[in-house]
């Protein structure tokens, strides 16, 4: 006779043991259905994959006749302002008015291939340096000589066609712009300098010598050598005129680059890039004050501002 405990032992494996043949009889009769699942989502899962791969090339047709939109909208957009300079060109003909430069140029000393606002900001910053010189006691036309400094292609010159007295000079480092000028601007004498090196011009030769958005381009030690190099072509007495990116211009300083503003220094942005206008320099008043002008005497600001004719700060500097 087995004991109490064998007995109870003895019907827990038998109940074990019947459970886990049921369990594995419903596994061995559900296993069919399971697979076949198992297939139907590796199915579904494959046409999925192809419908993304499908959709994934259709994307990429799109964005390319997408960029080759854009790329006909680009041109289209060219030549209808290409055709917008050829019609203001025959239209200032006509009225007995200069050549327009091509697009590329005006683009370079603009910042924009809007030929009307090319025309328009000449006349304006020609006017603006009248008025500084004016409210000096200075008029433009008892010069005998004066030099645009950086003229590009010739968008203040131009404006000084009908002046009566000083014969006008231009000089800049790009000479694809001065090319331009020499064939188009004949009332003016024009020559290509180094981005650093001396001028072509005898010493003390121009009563007055200006740069407008010349120094916003150049590097800390360009700027200080085209200080002495055109003061020395100005005459004792002479007057120079140049623009810088003031306090107007603080706004777009990164944090450390507004502290350094801040603190008096001048702050060069992409020097690799000097002379071109990626390289962007902006002068707090002092510096320009204490260092840029260097012998040079102060004579007037004008400071940019939100409604002046030109945001960048301009300067008339005086040789002893
Ligand atoms: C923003 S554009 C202004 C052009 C012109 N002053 C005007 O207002 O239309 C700057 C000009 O400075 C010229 N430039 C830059 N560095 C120069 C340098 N070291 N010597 C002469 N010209 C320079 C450039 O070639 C360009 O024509």
């Amino acid at each position: 006779m087995p004991t109490l405990k064998q007995h109870i032992v003895f019907e827990v494996a038998r109940g074990l043991r019947a459970f886990l043949s049921l369990d594995a009889g419903l596994v061995r009769s559900e296993a069919p259905a399971l697979e076949r699942n198992g297939k139907e989502l590796r199915r579904e899962l494959e046409r999925l994959r192809k419908q993304s791969e499908n959709k994934d090339r259709r994307i990429e047709q799109l964005r390319g006749g997408l960029s080759e939109k854009n790329q006909d909208i680009e041109l289209l957009r060219k030549q209808v302002l290409d055709k917008d300079r050829e019609l203001i060109e025959f239209e200032n003909g006509i009225e007995g008015g200069l050549p327009i430069p091509p697009l590329p140029g005006i683009f370079l000393v603009s910042g924009s291939e809007d030929v009307s606002a090319f025309l328009k900001s000449g006349e304006l910053h020609t006017g603006l340096i009248r008025e500084i010189l004016g409210r000096n006691g200075l008029d433009i036309e008892d010069f005998d000589s004066m030099l645009d400094f950086g003229c590009g292609c010739g968008r203040m010159v131009r404006h000084w066609n009908d002046l009566e007295g000083p014969e006008v000079h231009g000089t800049d480092y790009n000479p694809d712009l001065v090319t331009w000028c020499e064939k188009n601007l004949d009332f003016a004498e024009f020559q290509t300098n180094e981005l650093v090196g001396g001028l072509d011009y005898e010493d003390g030769k121009f009563d007055f010598v200006y740069a407008l958005s010349v120094f916003t381009h150049l590097t800390k030690p360009q700027q200080s050598f085209w200080i002495e190099e055109l003061s020395r072509v100005l005459r004792s007495g002479g007057h120079l005129f140049i623009t810088t990116h003031g306090e107007f211009y603080r706004k777009r300083l990164s944090p450390e680059e507004e502290e350094r503003f801040r603190a008096g220094s001048l702050v060069v942005r992409a020097e690799g890039s000097a002379g071109e206008n990626e390289c962007a320099a902006f002068h707090p008043e002092t510096y320009v004050r204490e260092k840029l002008a260097g012998n040079l005497a102060v004579v007037d600001l004008v400071r940019g501002t939100e409604e002046s004719v030109f945001a960048q700060d301009a300067w008339l500097l005086r040789k002893p």
